[in-house]
């Protein structure tokens, strides 16, 4: 059941500290820096010369999440949507991992690309929240993210646990792959370990509420950030449309100027995410789009200095390693997404015209 809450969604929401916890469970070594994963062959790493991941809609934010943390680390990683990626030859070779990227694992899109990466000599690795499911059977190994059951339509707790998944596995690539762990592995993990804690401050503190009550009957929503939070303004985007219904559009912040920033108005508020890495330049098309009157939300860590100066409504996370900042941001924007739907009274479990496993390409 819901356990008191009035719909999954919110309920998931709330439930992503002890997902979290179960994420990482066993997986993190935090004194050494090393990640133990149980689940696989030590061989799936060996002589990785490139990281693919394939994913769809929130799965494939997740899967841009790491590509730019594997890239970031020196691994060459690209991030493909899995309806385009099987529309190209597999541009693989036998040193390339192409990881799926799946909540149930029954996509379509994603279990065909999988496939043709396969035929095509690529290696396969399942990050999945299903046991058993069709895209573990495909793939030559799994990682099981471990959230539970997801009942809500939109994906809330499993991209938290994809992301966490995902970051370890970069970790776990990159000290195979070099020899080496990364130099902020030790950092990152110990972040991991108090991501359950962040995030539950964040659930006890948000003022999404009165965010999405301000900006009620807004023309568009708008979502910008850098880095990961170019995948978190994606995913934030995707979730306020999904469920409200309204018009909601993610851009990487250096983007704006290239188009978006004609939209830009004062019935268009823009959420800007700052993860603490680049935030000087993040600041800036913040001053871009208020300087056309638009309405700036800042997630941030910061509690004062210039982007809670500038910022018309701030929603905080807390402090934490650049890297994982966008995991608390994300949780933010999916309070503010599900308060802005609830308001309007929208089916938030079960969207208009979405389910929750899309088993035809
Ligand atoms: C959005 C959402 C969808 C799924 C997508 C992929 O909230 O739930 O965009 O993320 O259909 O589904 P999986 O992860 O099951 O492959």
């Amino acid at each position: 059941g819901k356990s008191g809450y009035d719909h999954y969604m919110h309920k998931e929401i709330h439930e992503q500290p002890e997902s979290l916890r179960r994420t990482t469970q066993g997986r993190v070594n935090t004194l050494t820096g090393a990640v133990d994963f149980e689940e696989f062959d030590e061989d799936l790493f060996a002589g990785v010369t490139q990281v693919h991941l394939v994913a769809m809609g929130t799965s494939y934010h997740a899967a841009m999440y790491a590509a730019s943390l594997l890239a970031a680390r020196g691994v060459p990683a690209y991030a493909f949507m899995a309806g385009e990626y099987s529309l190209m030859r597999p541009p693989v070779t036998d040193s390339t991992l192409v990881v799926a990227v799946s909540q149930s694992g029954e996509t379509a899109d994603t279990l065909d690309a999988i496939r043709r990466a396969r035929s095509a000599g690529a290696r396969t690795l399942a990050v999945t929240n299903v046991v058993a499911s069709s895209l573990t059977r495909e793939c030559d190994d799994s990682l099981l993210i471990r959230a539970g059951p997801e009942i809500g339509v939109a994906a809330t707790k499993t991209f938290s646990s994809q992301v966490t998944a995902l970051m370890l596995l970069c970790e776990r690539v990159v000290a195979d792959v070099t020899g080496t762990p990364s130099a902020e592995s030790r950092d990152l993990l110990e972040s991991i370990s108090r991501l359950p804690g962040d995030i539950q401050a964040v659930l006890d503190t948000s003022t999404a509420l009165e965010v999405a009550q301000a900006y009620a009957g807004s023309e568009a929503y708008f979502f910008i950030g850098r880095g990961v939070a170019h995948s978190v303004a994606l995913e934030g985007a995707l979730k306020f449309k999904e469920i409200s219904y309204e018009h909601a559009e993610g851009f990487a912040a250096s983007e704006l100027k290239h188009g978006p920033l004609a939209l830009v108005t004062e019935h268009t508020p823009v959420f800007v995410i700052f993860t603490g890495r680049d935030d000087e330049m993040t600041l800036n098309n913040a001053k871009e789009v208020q300087a056309r009157g638009a309405p700036v939300i800042a997630i941030t860590s910061h509690t004062d200095g210039d982007i809670v100066d500038l910022a018309d409504h701030v929603l905080t996370v807390p402090e934490t390693h650049p890297d994982l900042a966008g995991v608390a941001a994300n949780v933010q924007l999916q309070l503010v997404a599900y308060h802005a739907a609830n308001q309007l009274g929208r089916s938030i479990d079960k969207p208009r015209n979405l389910a929750k496993c899309v088993t035809v390409e």
